[in-house]
């Protein structure tokens, strides 16, 4: 289970997202960046955030730690712009937080570079989650404390939009052309054979885990939260084995 905290004071809109997530303050007193569970998304994006943040954990890659937030959506009501208020008021109920990484700088490739083996780490972990959003346009990745941390984890696993097609979609290759990471010479092959026997269904068993049951029901063709648990992990575990012969578009 994630730490649950209650959020207790609205701070700020995050200006810099898609999403518009927001800053919040929570009962532990910690500051999170919050994502809301009534954003256009959806929650299958939450669902993404805490399946991919998770694996990656495990994996040894840097991830700001995930809680769940509760929020009682009369936070809202003194909060003067409309759109945010409005997404407060739809998001009552079980929501997602990270840490809030303070002072940390947007990845500048040109600044800060990364080894051929945390580059290939990490592009062999996006190809497996089938992230298509950490391209050099967007990379979603901090740099905080020295270190690249990885963030943004809701463009991902695309099959879990369409569970019917999952085989077909999970069995597809990976594009990395436009990887934030493409031109560190990413070392995919030493990453997979370090990462793949990592990811076993143990593994993905204790990650899906950590999804909120608020977010899995209801599903069409599921009829309980942990049989789309399994769901998750199945493509996950199949995909492991072979997406690194599977990676295209790296010089
Ligand atoms: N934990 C964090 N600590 C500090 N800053 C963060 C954190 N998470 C996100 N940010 C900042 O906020 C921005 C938006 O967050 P994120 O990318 O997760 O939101 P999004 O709405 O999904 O964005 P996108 O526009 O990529 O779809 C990030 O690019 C980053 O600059
Ligand atoms: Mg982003």
């Amino acid at each position: 289970m994630l730490k649950e905290v209650i959020a207790t004071r609205f701070i700020a809109p995050l200006r810099e997202g898609g999403s518009l997530p927001g800053l919040v303050e929570a009962d532990d007193s910690g500051t999170y960046v919050l994502k809301f569970t009534g954003a256009g998304q959806g929650r299958k994006t939450l669902v993404a955030e805490v399946v991919c943040g998770e694996l990656a954990r495990r994996l040894g890659l840097r991830i700001p730690r995930l809680v769940t937030v509760e929020l009682d959506p009369e936070l809202g009501l003194g909060e003067p712009d409309e759109q945010v208020q409005s997404l407060l008021r739809s998001s009552g109920g079980t929501n997602l937080g990270m840490d809030f990484l303070s002072g940390a700088l947007g990845f500048d490739p040109l600044a800060f570079p990364v080894s051929p083996e945390e580059a290939g780490r990490v592009v062999w972990f996006d190809a497996l989650i089938n992230n298509v959003d950490r391209s050099w346009r967007n990379p979603n990745l901090l740099r905080w404390q020295g270190e690249l941390w990885l963030v943004d984890h809701g463009a991902t696993m695309i099959w879990h939009h369409n569970w019917p097609g999952v085989d077909a979609s999970a069995a597809r290759p990976y594009d990395a052309s436009d990887h934030a990471l493409a031109s560190f010479s990413p070392d995919v092959a030493s990453a997979a054979a370090e990462l793949t026997p990592l990811v076993t269904g143990e593994l993905l068993a204790d990650v899906t885990a950590q999804i909120p049951d608020a977010w899995l029901t209801d599903e069409p063709g599921f009829a309980a939260p942990d049989d789309l648990r399994q769901a998750y992990a199945r493509p996950l575990l199949a995909r492991a084995a072979v997406i690194h012969e599977r990676i295209q578009g790296l010089k």
